[in-house]
């Protein structure tokens, strides 16, 4: 694997939770939110480095969508501040927020499917500030305008490989189609930082690598990149920094290889999902099972094929 562009900018940050980083683009510092007695989110502080793909791993519940939730203004913390290009940014909503620099992408994918995909695209640039001054009062930049948003959306499809599908409704795309979309939308807001909520979950293999090189050159761009994901083999293969929560809390921070090395947190966090090498007996005694499972006999309440993976809520792989 070729070494990542920004790994020197962790050269000398330490491999603890909330390490300070060498130019850090967003700064958090105790941000609280309970849900009646539970706690989802309690972050002492933390630090993004600009200009680098930084990883938000943890198990089921640990806090990660909410805390994405809370500092892109989706939800509203019970305490805490936070500081994104020196700009506080605590308790402003989505549209400041991405006005500001920094938006993000849902886990559940939130493209409008009864719209076509083009306007999907348009609803995404922020600069529409006082559309209806502008149109009565200046309809020749009203018109400028519109023509560089449309210009901008169709850049981005054709990039993105949808501009085959510019016209179609954005119900009639497939689930790592649509992820593309939400990435492409992201885009037209120009931001500085974007921030991704499981990019891989349900993306069909085949776009698998298209999806990663579409993340990697956000950061050659000059973006900065958070994101959330499970599939440990994007994180390892992408991500210049990984910091892991549990309930609620940052617990480590390292590079890939030696976060995922780390004991405690592959017996904490990633439990016996992690993907290591398996030992010799370990195999066996899959097989095993794999063979006992196939030459059983079918049971009365037969459910073969009903189960679907969901991998927006799936244990870590
Ligand atoms: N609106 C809500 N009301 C009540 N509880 C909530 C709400 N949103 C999240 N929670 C709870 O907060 C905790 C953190 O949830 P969150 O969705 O942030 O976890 P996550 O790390 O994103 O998990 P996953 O990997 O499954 O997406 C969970 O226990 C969840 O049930
Ligand atoms: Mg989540």
């Amino acid at each position: 694997m070729a070494p990542s562009v920004a790994t020197d900018l962790f050269a000398d940050v330490p491999h603890t939770p909330g390490a300070p980083k060498r130019d850090a683009i967003l700064v958090a510092d105790n941000v609280v939110r309970r849900f009646g007695g539970l706690t989802a989110v309690d972050i002492e502080h933390v630090e993004i480095q600009r200009g680098a793909i930084t990883a938000l791993i943890g198990p089921n519940g640990a806090g990660k969508t909410t805390f994405f939730n809370l500092l892109t203004g989706f939800d509203r913390a019970n305490s805490g501040t936070w500081t994104f290009e020196g700009q506080q940014l605590s308790g402003h909503p989505p549209y400041q927020v991405a006005r500001a620099g920094m938006v993000r992408t849902f886990q559940l994918t939130k493209a409008l499917t009864r719209i076509p995909v083009i306007e999907n695209m348009r609803l995404g640039a922020t600069n529409q500030r006082g559309e209806h001054l502008w149109r009565s009062w200046l309809p020749f930049l009203w018109n400028q305008q519109e023509r560089s948003i449309t210009d901008r959306a169709e850049q981005l499809l054709a990039r993105f490989k949808l501009d085959h599908m510019r016209d179609e409704y954005a119900g009639e795309l497939s689930g790592g189609q649509r992820k593309l979309l939400e990435m492409a939308r992201a885009l037209m807001a120009e931001p500085t930082m974007v921030m991704l909520d499981e990019p891989m979950a349900g993306v069909n293999p085949a776009l698998t690598q298209s999806l990663l090189g579409h993340v990697k050159d956000l950061r050659t761009l000059g973006m900065t990149v958070l994101f959330v994901e499970h599939d440990m083999d994007m994180v390892r293969d992408i991500s210049d920094w990984v910091i892991v929560m549990a309930e609620g809390r940052i617990v480590a921070e390292g590079p890939p290889e030696a976060v995922m090395a780390d004991q405690a947190v592959i017996d904490a966090y990633l439990g016996s999902h992690h993907d290591a090498p398996l030992t010799e007996a370990e195999e066996e005694r899959q097989l095993a099972e794999i063979g006992a499972e196939l030459f059983a006999e079918p049971a009365s309440n037969d459910t073969t094929g009903a189960e679907e993976t969901t991998p927006a809520s799936g244990e870590p792989r």
